[in-house]
């Protein structure tokens, strides 16, 4: 059972769940054209068993059945996100009509149904054409990325409840060309720092020719990590920090004050592109709400590696099956800390928050009380911080479906709705249910 109900919020508070294209759809139906992760996971060792996402959870054929189980739950809300390559095979140029039909279809469906779209421009699937090109290193995708914002927005940007541009920007700079763990699988400082830089610079552009298409409620969605050091000592302090600031506070700092930390640019500064100082009015386009994708903390010690010099040693927590460790107090400390030094009285959404398990169908079931005290501990955090006076609005719960967990393939099971991935078939967790009883008006 859920510890809150729906009448412990506001009456104007969202619950939602998220998704996200490449992750569930099926990138081989309806003409979308080939992305970067096709390539990634088509490369030996990149993802586990070189899975990929063609065919997921089909979605793109099951979406109606999928929307009537978001409605089902009581949901309010539903994030979604476009898949660049869906709409612009090419990246650029001659849409793809089926895919702009989709879309439509979707929001249709959404309101259909009582459910407000939440759109995400960018959820990690890079058309190939624009990888062929540097990708994120070329200074170019922010042009690139607000005309894909242009037209997939033209045609469904009159019915959207909120749009952000870009989903983690951390994961789409650091993790994907520093760590090399997700497309296109770079390690490379010089390829990090543009990447970083230019994915604000496109958000910034994204949220520019959406205002310029009228439209509002506009916003970010950051991926936060809670940084601990490994003990007392100044230099484990100073690693944590340092972890802190690029994982947080450079796309945080970029977008709600201007600047990037300092002692990130002593490791970044000199492989930022040619004139980035300028580039901070479009980066700085003022939002409408600000969205926290939350999941756990690491813990960081000192090395003698080049910079950053600090790497994550195993902490004592429980841990969910992506060896996450369980730390709900790193969103009570996310939401007030935001709140205090970036965002003010901006409405501020969990984006994302949940747990991947091992969740097995038997019996017609799948008994996950693991998902349930996972959600119950951070939904208690976000209420502390709510009653500290966080203006938090809204609350996502990370994912409607089991899905492609990128390199790690799809064992990872995040959803409230199990997927056979053989059948396709989709059977409602526990936590599902659970959730309904929360959830339900009185
Ligand atoms: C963040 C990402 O937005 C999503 O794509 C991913 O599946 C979840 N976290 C879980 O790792």
């Amino acid at each position: 059972m859920f510890n809150f109900t729906r009448q412990d919020f506001p009456d104007d508070f969202l619950f939602g769940t998220a998704t996200s294209s490449y992750q569930i759809e099926g990138h081989a139906f309806g003409g979308a054209g080939k992305t970067h992760w096709d390539t990634f996971a088509a490369t030996p060792g990149n993802v586990v068993r070189a899975e990929n996402g063609d065919r997921a959870c089909d979605h793109y054929h099951r979406y109606e059945e999928d929307l009537d189980l978001v409605a089902a739950a009581g949901l309010d809300a539903y994030r979604f996100s476009t898949s660049w390559a869906r709409v612009l095979p090419e990246g650029r140029g001659t849409p793809n009509a089926e895919g702009l039909d989709f879309y439509d279809r979707l929001t249709d469906a959404m309101l259909e149904r009582g459910l407000k779209p939440c759109a995400t421009l960018y959820h990690w699937e890079l058309p190939v054409p624009m990888a062929d090109l540097g990708g994120w290193r070329n200074p170019d995708i922010a042009k690139w990325f607000g005309d894909f914002a242009h037209v997939i927005m033209s045609r469904i940007g009159d019915r959207m409840y909120s749009v952000a541009p870009i989903n983690e920007p951390w994961c789409v700079g650091w993790l994907s060309h520093f760590l090399g763990h997700h497309a296109p699988g770079l390690r490379d400082i010089r390829a990090t720092a543009h990447a970083m830089h230019h994915v604000l610079l496109a958000h910034g552009t994204a949220i520019q020719t959406m205002r310029g298409l009228g439209m509002t409620n506009l916003g970010g969605v950051f991926n936060l990590e809670w940084a601990t050091p490994a003990d007392d000592s100044l230099a484990a302090r100073q690693a944590a920090d340092l972890y802190d600031g690029y994982y947080n506070h450079f796309f945080l700092s970029g977008v709600f004050k201007g600047t990037y930390p300092e002692t990130v640019m002593e490791g970044l500064g000199p492989h930022m592109p040619k004139g980035w100082q300028d580039d901070f009015d479009v980066i700085q386009s003022p939002l409408d709400w600000c969205g926290i994708n939350y999941y756990t903390r690491k813990i960081i010690a000192p090395n003698d590696d080049p910079w950053p010099s600090h790497e994550e040693v195993e902490g004592p927590l429980p841990k969910t099956f992506m060896d996450w460790e369980i730390y709900p107090d790193g969103l009570y400390q996310f939401l007030t800390r935001t709140a205090q030094d970036y965002t003010g009285d901006l409405p501020i959404y969990v984006t994302e928050n949940g747990m991947a398990a091992p969740d097995v169908l038997e019996n017609g079931q799948v008994a996950d009380s693991h998902r349930i005290d996972y959600l119950n501990q951070h939904v208690a955090a976000a209420q502390r911080a709510m009653a500290d006076g966080v203006p938090l609005k809204g609350y996502f719960i990370w994912s409607l479906l089991d899905n492609y967990e990128w390199a790690l393939g799809y064992e990872k099971r995040f959803g409230l709705v199990h997927v056979d991935f053989d059948t396709l078939d989709r059977t409602p967790k526990s936590s599902y249910h659970a959730l309904k009883t929360a959830l339900a008006r009185s």
